[in-house]
C-alpha cells in the first residue's frame, strides 16, 4: 500500500510516513502531539493506528494549516484537539489541557508543500509573490524586513550562517545594490544575477532562501526551546521522533540527543566525572533515517529529510 492510499488526495503528502508511525507505535488510550501538525498527514496515521481511544494534541502558527488538518480529522470527533500555537509552547499546552505526560511526539521541521505552492506566502523563489516567509501570518518580521533594511555586513553573517553559502558577501551586496525589493521573484533574479557563473546543481537562490526563512521564523532557536520540553513532556518508554530538512536544524537535534543520552558530559580527558549528568534518554538511531528511493521518486522534497527517534528513559 503506498501513501496516497492511505491519506487520499492531500495538499502535502507526509514525509517518512511509515517510519514515523513505526517509531511512536501508536496504542489505544495513550496521548500524542503533532508539533507541527500542517495538512496533518501523519496526525491522522497516529490517531488511525491508536483507535479507538488514542488522543493526539497537534499545533501550529499557521491558521490555514490548522484548518485543513481539522477537516482531515473530522473522522476522528473527539480525539483530537487543534491548538494555533507555537511548539515552543509544548508544555504550556499540555498543562492546559491537563495531560500529565504523553508516549509520543513528532515535529516534522520545515515549510510544507501547501505553503510552498502558496505565492503569496512568499516561501518560494519559483513563483513570485511578496517577500513574506512567516509561518506565522501574525509575525512581526518578514523576509522584505530583512532583505531592505539589514545592513549589508549583517545580511551577508545572515546568509552565510543560515544559509552556509560561501557567496554571501558578493550577494548581500547585489541585495543592497537593488534595494527596495518587494517580490521573491525580484530577489531570486538579484542573487541569480549575483553569482552568475559559478557551477550550482540547485537553484543559485536556494540557500538565500532557506537562510531568510530561518531568520523571519527563528526556527534554530525554536528547535534549541522544543527538545528539553519534549523529553520532558515524554513519560518513560515513550518515543519522540524529529524529521529535520537541513544540516543546521539536524546538529541541534544530532547534539542534543548526544548530550541527553550519556551519563556523563565533562570535558573528555577529565579523570573523574564531576558534571553530574544523568542520561535521560536513549537514541534509538545513531544514524538519521533517510527516505528510500521510491518514496524520494513521487515526493522529490523528501530527499533532504533526516529522521532521528529518541526513548525516553
Ligand atoms: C512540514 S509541515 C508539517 C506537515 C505535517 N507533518 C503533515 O503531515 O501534513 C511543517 C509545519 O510546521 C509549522 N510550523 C512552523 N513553525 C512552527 C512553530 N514554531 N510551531 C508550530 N508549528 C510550526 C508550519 O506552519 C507547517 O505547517
Amino acid at each position: 500500500m503506498n501513501s496516497s492510499d492511505i491519506h487520499g488526495q492531500s495538499p502535502h503528502q507526509p514525509v517518512l510516513y511509515h517510519e514515523i508511525i513505526k517509531a511512536l507505535r501508536p496504542r489505544p488510550g495513550e496521548h500524542y502531539v503533532d508539533a507541527t501538525v500542517g495538512a496533518g498527514g501523519h496526525a491522522w496515521g497516529i490517531l488511525n493506528a491508536s483507535g479507538p481511544n488514542g488522543t493526539l494534541l497537534g499545533l501550529d502558527v499557521d491558521p490555514q494549516a490548522l484548518a485543513i488538518a481539522g477537516q482531515r480529522l473530522s473522522g476522528f470527533q473527539g480525539r483530537f484537539t487543534l491548538v494555533l500555537a507555537s511548539y515552543t509552547t509544548l508544555l504550556d499546552q499540555l498543562e492546559q489541557l491537563g495531560w500529565e505526560g504523553v508516549d509520543g511526539i513528532v515535529i516534522d521541521l520545515g515549510v510544507s508543500s501547501m505553503q510552498l505552492d502558496m505565492p503569496e506566502r512568499g516561501f518560494s523563489f519559483r513563483a513570485d509573490g511578496p517577500l513574506d516567509m512567516r509561518f506565522n501570518p501574525a509575525g512581526e518580521i518578514t523576509a522584505a524586513t530583512l532583505v531592505n533594511t539589514l545592513p549589508e555586513a549583517q545580511l551577508a553573517e545572515l546568509i552565510w550562517r543560515y544559509g552556509e553559502e560561501r557567496l554571501s558577501r558578493r550577494i548581500a551586496k547585489a541585495i543592497c545594490g537593488a534595494r527596495p525589493l518587494e517580490t521573491t521573484g525580484q530577489l531570486a533574479a538579484v542573487i541569480r544575477g549575483a553569482v552568475k557563473g559559478s557551477r550550482e546543481r540547485i537553484d543559485p537562490a536556494t540557500r538565500t532562501f532557506q537562510a531568510l526563512r530561518i531568520a523571519v521564523n527563528q526556527e534554530l532557536r525554536a528547535v534549541e526551546d522544543f527538545l528539553p520540553q519534549a523529553v520532558s513532556a515524554l513519560k518513560p518508554g515513550g518515543h519522540l521522533a524529529v524529521i529535520a530538512f537541513h544540516s543546521l536544524e539536524d546538529r541541534i537535534v544530532k547534539h542534543y540527543f548526544r548530550q541527553e543520552s550519556r551519563d556523563c558530559i565533562c570535558p573528555p580527558g577529565q579523570p573523574v566525572c564531576t558534571c553530574g549528568h544523568k542520561a535521560v534518554l536513549k537514541e534509538v538511531n545513531r544514524r538519521p533515517i533517510i527516505a528510500d528511493q521510491t518514496e524520494i521518486e513521487t515526493n522529490p522534497r523528501v530527499r533532504s529529510a533526516r529522521l532521528r527517534i529518541i526513548e525516553k528513559l
